[in-house]
């Protein structure tokens, strides 16, 4: 199968469950307005390890969880046998299944095609389907970005805009996209959610390591380590609290309907 992006190929399912666990933990939330139904089928867009997958099927729901990292793949079939999930592209769902509802948390950030990644998630809902979704939205993780750009300008490094993985729509900018497609937008809401980053003093290095491999992948190790350092020192007066590092996460929530 294709991938949604080169830099969630060799995502660390470990780390990810050890030290983001935030990632589905927030989530939790959205399941609200997914309100899962027994006996409906949903797919899991993104599903990383497969806990919010396990707590959609808990509302007796069947769900399939895809996800572009086999790493990610692997590791939810050995947390949850008993559900399905697959190594799959959002930009490109070839599913022989129409779902009553598609839900996916954090993760359509990752794919710059989300006019593609829509279409094939309307393709593949049965008419009255839901599409529930959170990602960041429009200002997310800035401040991070910003140092980021920081960094590679201080060390000579020319471009890094071009190793920018993100999407960060706004609500305006999402929400055409999904009525061009045919969903008719039941909600749609932008919002700020600080996100504390476990681990005090090297939150913020982790969380480069984890999500920022795009930036840091073509440096060499000692860029790598300067690049970090620098991040760090412009980040600290403003993300750096009580010996604690705080994401800047800003989140887009939205609830579409298959007209
Ligand atoms: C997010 O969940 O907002 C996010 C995660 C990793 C990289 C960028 C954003």
């Amino acid at each position: 199968m294709n991938k949604i992006s080169p830099s969630k190929d060799n995502w660390n399912a470990l780390l990810y469950e050890d030290k983001h666990a935030f990632v589905w933990q927030y989530g939790e939330d959205l399941l609200q307005w997914l309100n899962p139904q027994p006996g409906e089928l949903i797919l899991d867009i993104g599903c990383g390890t497969g806990q919010l997958s396990a707590k959609i099927a808990e509302s007796g729901a069947e769900v399939m969880g895809i996800d572009s990292a086999a790493t990610m793949i692997d590791k939810a079939r050995q947390n949850y046998p008993n559900l399905r999930f697959e190594v799959a592209d959002a930009r490109n769902l070839q599913i022989d299944k129409s779902f009553d509802a598609v839900f996916s948390n954090a993760t359509l950030h990752w794919i710059k095609e989300a006019e593609t990644a829509i279409a094939s998630i309307y393709q593949t809902l049965k008419p009255g389907g839901r599409f529930v979704a959170e990602f960041g939205g429009k200002g997310n993780v800035q401040a991070i970005v910003q140092a980021l750009y920081v960094a590679f300008a201080q060390i000579g490094l020319p471009n890094p805009q071009a190793l920018n993985p993100w999407y960060f729509p706004s609500i305006s900018e999402y929400t055409i996209l999904l009525e061009q497609q045919g969903f008719e937008v039941s909600q749609a809401i932008l919002f700020s959610r600080p996100t504390p980053l476990a681990d005090g003093t090297v939150g913020i290095k982790n969380w480069l390591q984890m999500f920022g491999n795009s930036f840091l992948a073509p440096l060499s190790t000692e860029q790598q380590v300067e690049v970090i350092r620098i991040v760090e020192d412009y980040l600290k007066p403003t993300l750096y609290r009580d010996h604690a590092w705080i994401a800047d996460y800003r989140r887009i929530r939205i609830l579409a309907i298959k007209v």
